[in-house]
């Protein structure tokens, strides 16, 4: 069996279409959404993302600012533009770029950000919601995944999912929306035991690991959807995600790398800013 790839860039552009017409419509009604994405220092792969951010500002018709701040940024210059961009009327979401340099506090800067204003749902008031099920914003990588379940017609419901990675961004928010879609899920991490045995119950497996090819055949039920959520450069210097290509004659559906779960996250951001700008007029659909 050769396992069906899931385009996450053929449902990108299907769903940013839909995002750019509700835009439109809220324009009418003179709302338009606004993104601010910081970036302090000049990590190149978070200037990628960030160029990449401001792209899919304008193909969902938003207003967006950015602000490349340099290394030497201090906590307190950092804090003080949050707060500014937390009382602008024009902005709808904040995102700042993670990593952020050593010297400030990651958890400063995200708990600076306004809940309401939080597109990345990284706050603990956010990470709460989606604990209780209460939520406005999904993470963006977790939410991707769940709609390209749902694209592909997957759904969770009594299935045995296999998560592995427990990071705030990816592994543990990712569980939540998959046991909230009614999975069994089980999360593993670094000192799982018997991993490959564990990995091999999984009906849907997502590997968030960050290490080319970690996931390979023997780890994989035969028929399984493994989701690749890792963004590695192999040997070579080639993008390749967590998953070994030879799992495609194992798995049923499978998200390659690139062109699977990563266009679906900007995408997901793209979802979060506009929803931000509804519920912050008290828009609720
Ligand atoms: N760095 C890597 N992924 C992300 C993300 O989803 N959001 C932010 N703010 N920074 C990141």
């Amino acid at each position: 069996m050769s396992a069906v790839k899931m385009d996450g860039k053929a449902l990108s552009a299907k769903v940013r279409g839909s995002i750019l017409a509700e835009t439109e419509k809220l324009k009418a009604q003179g709302i338009t959404p606004g993104l601010a994405v910081i970036i302090v220092g000049n990590d190149p792969a978070s200037e990628i993302y960030v160029r990449n951010k401001e792209k899919a500002c304008v193909e969902c018709g938003f207003y967006s600012e950015k602000y490349a701040l340099p290394e030497e940024t201090t906590e307190e210059q950092l804090l003080g533009l949050i707060a500014q961009l937390n009382e602008s009327p024009q902005i709808s979401g904040i995102l700042c770029q993670m990593p952020v340099p050593k010297h400030i506090s990651e958890q400063a800067v995200i708990d600076a950000i306004d809940p309401r204003k939080d597109v990345d749902a990284f706050h603990p008031v956010n990470v709460g919601k989606i604990m209780v099920g209460n939520f406005d914003f999904v993470p963006c990588t977790p939410a991707g995944v769940m709609e390209l379940l749902e694209e592909y017609k997957i759904d969770p419901k009594g299935k045995e999912c296999v998560v592995i990675g427990r990071s705030n961004i990816v592994g543990k928010p990712m569980s939540m929306l998959l046991l909230h879609k009614h999975g069994t899920v089980t999360i593993c991490h670094s000192r799982t035991k018997d991993l490959a045995e564990v990995c091999r119950r999984a009906d849907i497996l997502v590997a968030a690991v960050g290490k080319a090819g970690f996931v390979t055949p023997d780890m994989v039920k035969e028929g399984a959807v493994v989701i690749d959520v890792g963004i590695n450069r192999n040997a070579e210097g080639k993008v390749c995600g967590d998953v070994d290509a030879a799992v495609l004659d194992k798995a049923s559906f499978m998200t390659p790398v690139p062109g699977g779960a990563g266009p679906m996250t900007i995408t997901m951001l793209m979802k979060n800013t506009l929803k931000a700008a509804k519920v912050q007029r008290g828009i609720s659909e």
